[in-house]
């Protein structure tokens, strides 16, 4: 299982969430992989996805209906397996509330594609550029997981 983070669980973390749904789906894995999205703020919590991440997902066909953002807890370390950051701040903010270091994988999305952060469409306004990061990240960490299992499943 895979919780993505970002600071207000509006604009990358759901791109992020929906688009690696998708990919798993497309995959045939989704009994055995399942994700979630969070944020590391209360900027936001409730709030739906940006309509601008929202329509960036919709040029690509698939749907962020009914997300609402939520704040990472404790308790999350104990139900995922990967906790990945969009940024460093965001990586941060995860490694000072995990109950240990070896609790679970934490790393950045772009760890996987090369390496970098997702650039924050909420200041940066490219959300175009955000998808194919996140699109390009997600790509890689299913591969990974795949790797890892040694087999499709
Ligand atoms: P996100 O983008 O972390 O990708 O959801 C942001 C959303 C809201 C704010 C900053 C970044 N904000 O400052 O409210």
């Amino acid at each position: 299982m895979v919780l993505f983070v970002c600071y207000g669980n509006i604009c990358r973390s759901p791109i992020a969430e929906f688009v690696f749904r998708d990919m798993v789906a497309k995959a045939g894995l989704s009994d055995s992989i399942e994700c979630a999205s969070c944020a590391t703020s209360a900027d936001h919590l409730g709030d739906g996805v940006d309509p601008r991440s929202e329509r960036v997902l919709a040029k690509h066909g698939i749907s962020c209906a009914g997300k609402t953002a939520r704040r990472i807890t404790r308790g999350d370390f104990g139900n995922y397996d990967y906790i990945i950051g969009m940024d460093r701040r965001n990586l941060e903010y995860i490694r000072t509330l995990a109950p240990s270091p070896d609790c679970c994988r934490m790393g950045m999305l772009m760890e996987y594609a090369g390496g970098g952060e997702v650039a924050d469409p909420w200041y940066t306004g490219d959300f175009d550029r955000a998808y194919d990061d996140i699109e390009r990240g997600c790509r890689g960490l299913l591969h990974a997981i795949i790797a890892e299992r040694g087999c499709g499943r």
